[in-house]
Parts: C-alpha cells; sequence; structure tokens
C-alpha cells in the first residue's frame, strides 16, 4: 500500500522559469513521438549528430562473405566501438550476446540470394519480432529503378506503417543494381522517394558530384554505406566527404570488416565521423592503432 504519511507540500516549483521546448537534434523528426526520438537519439549520437553505424547483414543475401563467416568471433570484438549494429534477427539470436548494449537496426528486408534477382524483397521480419529483439530501428532495402521497384517501396511502407504504431523508426537503404548509375540524380530520386513514403532515415552511397544536393534534398538523416573494400584512405576520404556535405554518419561494413585491423578502422572512422578529422589524420591514426594491435608484447 502507499505510504501516505508524512506528505509534503511541494516547494521548488521554479514559478517564473519556463520550461525549455526545444527541437529535436536530428533533422526532420522533430514532430516525431518521444519513442521514435528516443530510439533516434541511441542511433545517432546526441552530442555530434552522427553515427558510425556498423553494416553486417550481408549474409542475408550473399552467405557467409568475406569478413563475416564467423559473426561471433570477427564482429563481436568491433561492437563496443560502433554506435549502431546493423543485423539480420537470425545472426543477432545467434551470434551476438544479449549483453550487449548497443542499438540494433534489424535487416527487415529479404527473400532474394545473389543467385536470383536482387530487387525481388518481401518484408521478412514481422513487427511483433522486432520489438521482442528490442530493435532500435528496421531496414528496409527500396530499388529505385529496379525490375521489382513497386514491391520494394510497398515493403517500404508495410514497415514504416508497422514500425509506427510501435514507435520504431525505419532506415531505407537505398539498393542499386548493376544497371543503376550511382550518380547525383539518381541518389537524390532514390533517396528523396524513400523519405517521402516515411523512412526515417536513408541510407545511400557517397557520389563524388553533387552529394551535397542529394543530402540536402533528403528532408531526413541521411547515412553512406562503404560499398566494396577500398584502400583505407581512400575510404576515410570518401566518409570525410559525405560528411562535410551533408551526411550524418556511416552505416559501413566491408570497409570495417575485411580491413587488416578492423578495430584500427573502425575508430578512424569515428574519428572523421564524429570530430571531423581530416582523412590524412584519420590514416595516421589507423596507422599506429594498426601497430599497436599486431606489436608483439616484449615478455622478456
Ligand atoms: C547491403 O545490402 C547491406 O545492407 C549492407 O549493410 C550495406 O551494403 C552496407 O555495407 P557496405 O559498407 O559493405 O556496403
Amino acid at each position: 500500500m502507499p505510504d501516505v504519511d508524512d506528505v509534503q507540500d511541494g516547494k521548488d516549483y521554479h514559478i517564473g522559469v519556463p520550461m525549455p521546448s526545444n527541437a529535436f537534434f536530428l533533422k526532420g523528426s522533430n514532430s516525431l513521438d518521444w519513442g521514435m526520438k528516443n530510439r533516434l537519439a541511441r542511433i545517432f549520437n546526441p552530442a555530434t549528430g552522427k553515427t558510425v553505424m556498423l553494416a553486417v547483414d550481408h549474409g542475408y543475401f550473399q552467405g557467409p562473405t568475406t569478413g563475416l563467416e564467423r559473426i561471433d568471433i570477427a564482429i563481436v570484438p568491433l561492437v563496443p566501438y560502433a554506435d549502431a549494429l546493423m543485423i539480420t534477427r537470425g545472426a543477432l539470436r545467434t551470434s551476438i550476446p544479449a549483453e550487449m548494449s548497443k542499438p540494433v537496426v534489424l535487416r527487415s528486408s529479404g527473400g532474394q540470394s545473389i543467385l536470383k534477382e536482387l530487387s525481388n524483397e518481401l518484408v521478412a521480419v514481422d513487427v511483433d519480432d522486432a520489438v521482442r529483439l528490442n530493435a532500435s530501428a528496421m531496414a528496409v532495402q527500396v530499388y529505385v529503378g529496379g525490375v521489382h521497384e513497386h514491391q520494394s517501396i510497398g515493403n517500404l511502407v508495410k514497415v514504416v506503417d508497422a514500425g509506427t504504431r510501435n514507435g520504431i523508426p525505419t532506415l531505407a537503404v537505398t539498393g542499386v543494381g548493376k544497371e543503376l548509375a550511382r550518380d547525383a540524380k539518381y541518389l537524390g530520386l532514390a533517396t528523396r522517394i524513400c523519405a517521402e513514403m516515411g523512412a526515417h532515415v536513408v541510407k545511400t552511397y557517397y557520389c563524388e558530384k553533387g552529394f551535397a544536393r542529394v543530402a540536402a534534398a533528403c528532408p531526413v538523416p541521411l547515412v553512406i554505406a562503404g560499398g566494396k573494400k577500398l584502400p583505407e584512405l581512400d575510404a576515410l576520404k570518401m566518409a570525410y566527404e559525405a560528411i562535410d556535405q551533408g551526411a550524418a554518419g556511416v552505416d559501413m561494413g566491408r570497409n570495417i570488416f575485411q580491413c587488416d585491423a578492423p578495430i584500427a578502422m573502425i575508430q578512424a572512422v569515428r574519428a572523421v565521423v564524429h570530430d571531423q578529422e581530416k582523412p590524412d589524420k584519420a590514416y595516421e591514426l589507423y596507422q599506429s592503432l594498426k601497430r599497436d594491435a599486431h606489436a608483439v608484447p616484449d615478455r622478456s
């Protein structure tokens, strides 16, 4: 029974001190409900407005690709350095300890493989399971211009609606087929469609010409994929340019986990994304962390 003895009158009402009504720190997100904002604030660091999301969901259509053969061995040590983990439910349940406190961006579309048409996806996770897994966002691939464009936009709409009922934001991933150009015109079209269909965050690729226009015309935070493995300095330059031109972070996979020294690389990427470190300096950091990691301990 609640204790009703010694109920004291309140004293500190701070009359005359207005309650702050601050805008939420992420663009396009101010009108969202508290749960959505709270989940987004777990993915994006409120101090910098940016995120380093580690993408390890490639197995959902590629199988055990290089670097992801054993997620329990190769990826778990990287998790402390990531702001969020993008992963399938199968990999999460089997290979990531539940003690991990990082927000999960749950891969929620799939249904095809590299052997078939990539755009032929369906919604591959029920929102109830996303809730059960404590997901901070659900991720859906959208293939604008692809064979199954209409179906993939339909998947996005279904996930946005289910997520909205449960306070879970949706990350739309702009998938590009081999036949689609990754230029500003195409990426601008694809990212804007995703945002207009209700995505709360959009993931796309960096393009050398016109990326600032792509980022400006996307009314929600934009994060970039790393794409195929590049030399480390080039990957850091790409991340730097994307952030400098308006991206709110990276959702990077192969350029981290396929690297010789993934823990060093993710820290160098963090320096670029959160501290706006110049690529050359971040590369020096990568090399020095890599040297330290590979140094043979002196046991004399
Ligand atoms: C691709 O379909 C997956 O969603 C990956 O998460 C995405 O491509 C990012 O990984 P990467 O940096 O390796 O391109």
